[in-house]
């Protein structure tokens, strides 16, 4: 068992402090957050995550997990400090590390003796050694230190199995001895463990994500061509994925990426990138294919229903995927500010996002059952892959559509089926041959 501190208990740090506390250690997941630790302390969880309730509870119960807003309390007994917090885009595309550097000076204040401090959030190359020189210059006397970097690669709405089954622990230090002890706290996993130096560890994160958006955004930039020639993106990715070279994974055309890392990371990658003098062609137009996705699902409609102004558009699914309420840079808050901008009125329904996605969307009118979002519509997108809506009984779906219109944004339904009962259906790169 070993004492551990996650500093920032949002989606990776809460997935990790309570994953570490169910392999057996003791875990201090702080936030200065004091409505969301007063929350999970009430056993109230602030994200939506299949499986996360249940696991925070039994930890908890067993005495392995605690919340606190305190840096003292946390760092206690600590010999790890995994840093979990946010690191959103600046305004120019840069990595904001303002979080991360208060979180690294309050572990220099709060630390006790010898400690590892860890890098899990996403951060641009060279991070790490810019945390060190924060912790050594804020520590009120010096006590011994290392960083690590251990990029966190899970994926929301299977966060749980993610973590506990990972691809692999990539570990990043300059210090042997401190990977080592990381490598340690990782050996219950039985993934493979690369053990590298700091700034290939968190190039190695940037890498990954940059690679797999563009694998997305290539799908979807073939998606329009097979429109034109008539081919089915669905069947060519298909075809592709059994190669193992290329592999199935992320070939699927569609709205295109959002959430909280892949926008933000293609981005910062290309700002270091330009920051240096480089030119990262391929980068930014990973980026823009993405983005373009939701102008062009506008355009279809505004044709499909002959004129969005004065219509009224549903939205199945809000949340930016299937399996979690996470609305961060989710294509539905473009498509409705687009819809929108167009003169349509727009509908809602997401099974879980509905509450966080209200703020975020206040034009939006939500509804609590599918079909009655659906009742009287012009047409509706199927946003969100959400698995409920692969078996909505879509008679029943026609008869309350005032016009039975659909765009499947991510080409869950056969379009041959969808012709045989009658709508007026467009999927993405499905064979529609331009007539
Ligand atoms: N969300 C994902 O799927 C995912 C996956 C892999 C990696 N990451 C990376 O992990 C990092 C965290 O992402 P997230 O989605 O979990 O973020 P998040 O926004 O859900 O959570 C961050 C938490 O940190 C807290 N925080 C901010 N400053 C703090 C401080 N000084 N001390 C203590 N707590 C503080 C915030 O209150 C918040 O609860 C990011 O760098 C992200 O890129 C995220």
């Amino acid at each position: 068992m070993k004492q551990i501190c996650v500093v920032g208990v949002g989606y990776v740090g809460l997935v990790t402090g309570a994953c570490f506390a169910d392999l057996g250690n003791k875990v201090a997941a702080l936030d200065v957050d004091e409505k969301r630790v007063e929350n999970l302390r009430k056993g109230i969880m602030p994200i939506y995550e299949p499986g996360l309730d249940e696991l925070v509870k039994r930890n908890v119960k067993a005495g392995r997990l605690s919340f606190t807003t305190s840096y003292a309390e946390a760092m206690k007994e600590t010999e790890f400090a995994f840093i979990a917090v946010g690191t959103p885009s600046g305004v120019n595309g840069e990595a904001d590390l303002q979080y991360v550097a208060a979180a690294a000076k309050s572990i220099a204040e709060n630390m006790k003796a010898p400690l590892v401090i860890i890098n899990k959030s996403t951060v641009p190359i060279g991070t790490g050694d810019w945390v060190a020189d924060i912790v050594k210059d804020a520590q009120p006397k010096a006590i011994p230190f290392s960083v690590v970097s251990c990029p966190e690669f899970l994926r929301e709405g299977s966060a749980i199995g993610d973590f506990m089954s990972p691809h692999r622990t990539v570990i990043g230090s300059l210090h042997r001895d401190a990977a080592e002890k990381v490598a340690q706290l990782h050996l219950p996993l039985r993934a493979p463990i690369v053990i590298t130096d700091l700034r290939t560890a968190e190039m190695i994160k940037y890498a990954s994500n940059a690679f797999l958006a563009t694998k997305i955004s290539f799908m979807n930039e073939l998606a329009d061509l097979c429109e034109c020639v008539g081919a089915d993106v669905k069947e060519v990715a298909a075809g592709m994925g059994y190669d193992a070279r290329i592999g199935r994974h992320f070939l699927d055309a569609g709205l295109g990426w959002g959430g909280s890392c892949f926008p933000k990371d293609v981005k910062a990658l290309a700002y270091m990138a330009k920051e240096r003098g480089l030119n990262p062609r391929i980068l930014d137009s990973v980026t823009q294919v993405n983005y373009d996705r939701r102008s062009e699902v506008v355009k279809h409609m505004d044709k499909m229903t002959s004129g969005l102004k004065g219509k009224t558009i549903g939205l199945f699914g809000l949340a930016f995927k299937p399996n979690t309420d996470d609305m961060r840079e989710a294509p539905s808050i473009e498509i409705v500010e687009l819809l929108t901008k167009a003169g349509a009125k727009v509908r809602g329904y997401d099974p879980v996002a509905m509450e966080v996605a209200r703020p975020i969307l206040p034009a939006v009118e939500m509804f609590k059952d599918p079909y009655e979002m659906a009742k009287g519509c012009d047409g509706v997108i199927i946003v969100t892959e959400w698995n409920e809506f692969k078996q909505l009984d879509l008679d029943q779906l026609k008869s309350v559509l005032k016009a039975p219109v659909i765009f499947n944004g991510r080409n869950i339904y056969d379009p041959v089926l969808m012709k045989e009962k009658g709508f007026t259906y467009r999927a993405i790169g499905r064979g529609f041959d331009g007539k």
